[in-house]
């Protein structure tokens, strides 16, 4: 079997020739298919043999019970013989003659209580073993089968069995070598058969396993090593046999599995090539705003009060973009500095946010800030001005895009509160029971609610919504902001989801609304940033 598995043409050199990888495959190829072959034929062929020992004893008991039955018979038609003889003397030639045929020394027949009897001239001195096969169970055939066969030689036995026409009994006392040969001879017979049963039978089954079951196990094998030297190529994916057995269901399932890693690898190089981009916009980007900065400084200095009351928000706008550029500098690649949380008035933050975004909306959408006057919230301050102005910016484009909802008013609301969470196992007393609202303990939260009166986000977009890339024909679009802002308040061990679509009874527009959830006092573990970038769904 093993020349099966090795093309007669691969040499040991041409082997060598080839790349290691490739003559380490075909080696291990090489032993998989002799270990499992040769293994199926010897178990194939072991279990032939065993079912052949086990109808070796049924069989040569029958064929001695036949040979027995065989001499009585013979037995019985040489006593007719005796018994059409006109006389009760029987030549002494025809005896030697009836007893040659029957291969007996004596026969004795029983019949309506007159026996006659058959003696040859040479009468064994003794009988070594009595037969009555009239009273044999069926346990005692093989049993005595197995005692013919292993009997020593030269012994000489009695056979008694019914006689047939009113008869009681036919007797015959002979050598057992015959019989012995008969059954050895027979046992020889047997042992070739099943040889070549075996032999044919593991064969066949060794061939049928071989393209059932091994052929296709091997193939999945390769598969994996190949697909695993190179997981990024969408050629190596397993091309399943569309069979409904395990292998073939295996087959699809591994298919399935490498179609998303492949999937997940290039989304991976893709947002590893973003990320080296970014870095280099960033480069340059904080040198072209460190000159805007300079220049807008200037701006402080004329007297003009427009140019007055744009300047100083012109100058932090500036900072914060050069801020934002050295940080994702310094980490060199798209990932967010972890947040440093402070308690803040949220109010005065979504003010600015809507101050940075309201030029987009070129006064044709109002903007309406809810958040109460005193509501403090515990986050990083720079990375929630990210996360609204991103919200904003989408709810201007949804609006802009395809207007309001009919009968609403283009609103973008940001409203926020507090509330107080599941109980989270936090002990009474603990920070989290201090919340605003004095409730018992159990997690308190902040909930920052940004609705727009837009189309809202169709149901086939929303599984998508906070992928990477994903965005819904958007000209200009990256499908990154959902993304981003996801990341920055799950960093800050919160949740952004966007809330079911209103019912069309409801007292709230149509639109999109996105609910930002910030615990109320984050923990340290949860405020470590980890970007969905790496992980994002596609
Ligand atoms: N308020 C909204 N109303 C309707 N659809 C929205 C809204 N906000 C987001 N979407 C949908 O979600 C998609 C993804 O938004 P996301 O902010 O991640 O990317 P984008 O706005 O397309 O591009 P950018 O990276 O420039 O923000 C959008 O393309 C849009 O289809
Ligand atoms: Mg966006």
């Amino acid at each position: 079997m093993s020349e099966l598995a090795i093309p007669p043409n691969v040499g040991h050199e041409s082997l060598a020739a080839e790349p290691a990888a490739r003559t380490a495959r075909a080696g291990r190829r090489r032993k998989l298919r002799f270990g499992l072959s040769m293994r199926v034929l010897v178990l194939n062929t072991a279990f032939v043999m065993i079912a052949a020992t086990m109808i070796y004893v049924p069989a040569i008991s029958i064929y001695r019970s036949y040979w027995l039955h065989n001499r009585l018979s013979a037995a019985y038609t040489a006593a007719l013989v005796l018994e059409a003889a006109p006389s009760a003397m029987t030549p002494p030639e025809l005896s030697r003659q009836l007893l040659d045929s029957v291969g007996a020394r004596v026969i004795v027949l029983n019949m309506k209580g007159t026996k006659r009897i058959l003696a040859s001239s040479d009468l064994p001195p003794a009988v070594d073993a009595v037969y009555d096969l009239r009273t044999q169970s069926l346990g005692d055939v093989p049993l005595e089968a197995i005692e013919t066969l292993f009997a020593p030689s030269g012994r000489v036995i009695t056979v008694l069995g019914a006689a047939p026409m009113g008869g009681d009994a036919v007797a015959i006392t002979m050598d057992e070598a015959p019989l012995k040969r008969g059954m050895e001879a027979y046992s020889r017979r047997l042992l070739i058969m099943t040889l070549v049963m075996s032999a044919i039978v593991a064969i066949l089954a060794t061939i049928a396993i071989n393209i059932m079951v091994l052929r296709p196990v091997r193939r999945l094998t390769d598969n994996i090593t190949e697909f695993g030297a190179d997981p990024e190529n969408a050629a190596r994916i397993i091309e399943p046999s569309g069979s409904e057995h395990e292998i073939g269901q295996a087959e699809a399932a591994l298919a399935v599995m490498q179609e998303s890693l492949v999937r997940e690898l290039n989304q991976k190089k893709h947002l590893a090539a973003l990320g080296l981009a970014v870095a280099k916009i960033n480069h340059d980007m904080r040198n072209m705003l460190s000159s805007a900065q300079l220049l807008s400084d200037r701006l402080a200095n004329v007297t003009d009060p427009l140019a007055q009351r744009i300047a100083p928000k012109l100058v932090a706008t500036l900072d914060r973009a050069i801020r934002f550029c050295q940080a994702t500098m310094t980490y060199g690649r798209a990932v967010d500095e972890p947040p440093k949380p402070r308690r803040f008035l949220l109010r005065p933050l979504v003010e600015e946010a809507i101050e940075s975004v309201g030029p987009l909306a070129a006064g044709h959408i109002e903007f309406v800030n809810d958040a109460p006057e005193r509501l403090e919230v515990c986050a990083d301050p720079e990375q929630m001005f990210r996360v609204l102005v991103n919200l904003l910016r989408n709810g201007v484009e949804a609006l802009q895009s395809a207007g309001s909802a009919p009968g609403w008013p283009a609103e973008i609301r940001i409203a926020a509160r507090e509330r107080l969470g599941p109980y989270d196992g936090r002990p009474a007393g603990g920070p989290a029971a201090k919340g605003a609202t004095g409730a018992p303990a159990g997690r308190a939260e902040t909930i920052i609610e940004v609705s727009d009166s837009g189309p809202g986000v169709p149901d086939s977009a929303r599984a998508k919504l906070f992928a990477a890339f994903f965005t819904a024909d958007r000209a200009g679009g990256t499908g990154l902001g959902l993304v981003i802002a996801s990341d920055l308040v799950r960093a800050h061990g919160g949740s952004l989801t966007l809330a079911p679509p209103a019912t069309a009874s409801a007292a709230e527009p149509p639109g999109a609304k996105f609910i930002i959830t910030l615990p109320l006092h984050p923990a340290a573990s949860e405020a470590t940033a980890s970007s969905r970038f790496e992980n994002a769904p596609l």
